[in-house]
């Protein structure tokens, strides 16, 4: 393995493994970029805090042994840099149309325009969640968290930086242009919002965080997983240097959840606690109620999986049919790669019943891929079971049907109880705040957003993890808060 492609260069401003500084022509194009980009981190970055010194991880590898470096840094000064997994040898298409021919080094002209619309929805969602959270640092339970938060910020805005350098090295003008739309758009903005639904919703408080990182960025890893199989091998590599960061962003949800529950748990034992649905009494002791959490993740679940799209699509068949978007693990699935004549099963909605349907397995990519998601949401959620089990609880969150609350695809038009049984508009505008939270959960939650700044100590509602990021120990100092 070439070492060179292993060790980034830091001796120019942006720091690459991709040979930037004999690239001149790109490094110009993303040297211009750069101020727009720091102009968007102080407007729609963390709000406060980027004179704080944050102890942080830096990329300086590809190297999955070892990429990361910690030090503190200031956000504002965080290397973000282009960092590509190393190019594998001889590496050939995996699926579709195209399947065992070279992995193309340049854009295949006749997939020009889709290619680029990937990476434009990619680059989109990168930003995004940078602006949904930006409020979060000034209610942080604890030191560690806002780490983690910041750290999760920073990754996000290197994945962006990824997605500019497809776009500005392999796509002319048009991808500068899309460039410096991937800067102009804003989550949540009435005029020019984020390209997809859960990106332009609130992330207001931190089990909003944890679930937006346990579901939301678990999305995210799927379609990285799907563009990593890709044709076009810069984006392969790309996506395959972004995955070992994301994993960091899913443990962040995972952890966070997992100690929400805990204390939760440890409080109501404490307090003889028996029955956990006795919201009234749990919230008098300053946790967060299981009932209420599950109504986070309704909401969170059901946002996310409309991020997979129709369940039926033929821009899903093209694209993988073009060898421009895999299947999940597509190099380990034992088949032709190609699926011409193959069937996959379908949720559908057939005269008001939700049944499954065989649909040519072609267009039912994006079911395909939103199955492999919820098989690894279930992985998390055994997890906080196990958690309530153990403290003596007969309580288990579950995930919501599929039908439940869905903006896009076969249910849209529908109402469905997590359960998944089918309801009139009038019984879902009564009961719908038993699924999902309402304004005084929302309000019950934020009552206990203060933050906890003092190294060690950690907020009533959320429990300590057990090890530190890097192994520091429990009081360590990760942020040093300078206003
Ligand atoms: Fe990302
Ligand atoms: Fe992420």
């Amino acid at each position: 393995m070439n070492v060179n492609i292993m060790n980034v260069d830091y001796s120019t401003k942006i720091p690459n493994n991709v040979n930037l500084s004999e690239d001149r022509q790109v490094l110009k194009a993303l040297e211009g970029w750069h101020p727009g980009y720091i102009d968007w981190w102080h407007d729609m970055g963390p709000d406060g805090f980027q004179q704080s010194l944050i102890y942080l991880r830096t990329a300086y590898s590809v190297d999955p042994r070892g990429w990361a470096k910690f030090d503190y840094v200031k956000m504002p000064d965080y290397r973000w840099g282009i960092l590509l997994a190393p190019q594998e040898e001889n590496r050939t298409i995996p699926f579709g149309e195209h399947f065992g021919e070279p992995a193309w080094q340049e854009v295949p002209g006749e997939h020009r325009a889709m290619l680029r619309r990937l990476i434009v929805i990619q680059g989109d969602t990168e930003p995004a969640s940078v602006e949904q959270q930006r409020h979060l640092g000034k209610t942080a339970p604890s030191l560690y968290d806002l780490r983690n938060l910041f750290q999760v910020n920073v990754e996000e805005g290197r994945h962006l930086w990824a997605m500019v350098y497809l776009l500005q090295k392999y796509f002319g003008r048009d991808g500068r242009e899309e460039a410096d739309e991937l800067l102009r758009r804003r989550s949540g903005d009435a005029d020019s919002p984020r390209m997809l639904g859960a990106f332009n919703e609130k992330t207001p408080d931190w089990l909003s965080f944890f679930m937006f990182t346990y579901f939301t960025d678990r999305d995210g890893k799927m379609q990285l997983h799907s563009l990593a199989q890709s044709g076009f091998d810069p984006l392969s590599r790309t996506c395959r240097f972004m995955l070992t960061e994301e994993a960091h962003h899913m443990f962040v949800g995972e952890t966070g959840i997992t100690r929400v529950v805990q204390r939760t748990c440890d409080a109501m034992r404490e307090a003889g606690i028996d029955d956990p649905a006795d919201i009234a009494k749990v919230r008098g002791l300053g946790v967060i109620d299981l009932p209420t959490i599950q109504k986070k993740l309704n909401l969170h679940y059901s946002l996310s999986l409309d991020l997979f799209g129709s369940e039926v699509s033929t821009n899903a068949a093209n694209a993988f049919n073009a060898g421009i978007k895999g299947r999940y693990r597509e190099t380990q699935i034992e088949d032709d790669h190609r699926l011409q004549s193959d069937t996959y099963p379908v949720l559908k909605l057939v005269n008001g019943e939700i049944k499954r349907v065989n649909e040519p397995a072609l267009t039912a990519l994006n079911m395909r891929l939103r199955d492999d998601y919820t098989q690894d949401c279930v992985k998390g959620m055994l997890r906080w079971n196990k958690v309530i089990a153990t403290a003596g609880y007969d309580y288990k969150l579950t995930l919501p049907n599929v039908a439940f609350h869905r903006a896009i695809g076969e249910f849209r038009d529908v109402h469905a109880t997590p359960d998944g049984v089918l309801i009139d508009d009038a019984t879902w505008a009564r009961r719908k705040h038993e699924w999902l939270p309402s304004t005084s959960d929302g309000d019950f939650i934020a009552s206990l957003m203060t933050p906890v700044t003092e190294p060690g100590a950690f907020a009533a509602w959320i429990s300590a993890p057990k090890v530190g990021i890097d192994n520091k120990p429990g009081d360590f100092e990760y942020v040093k808060i300078e206003t």
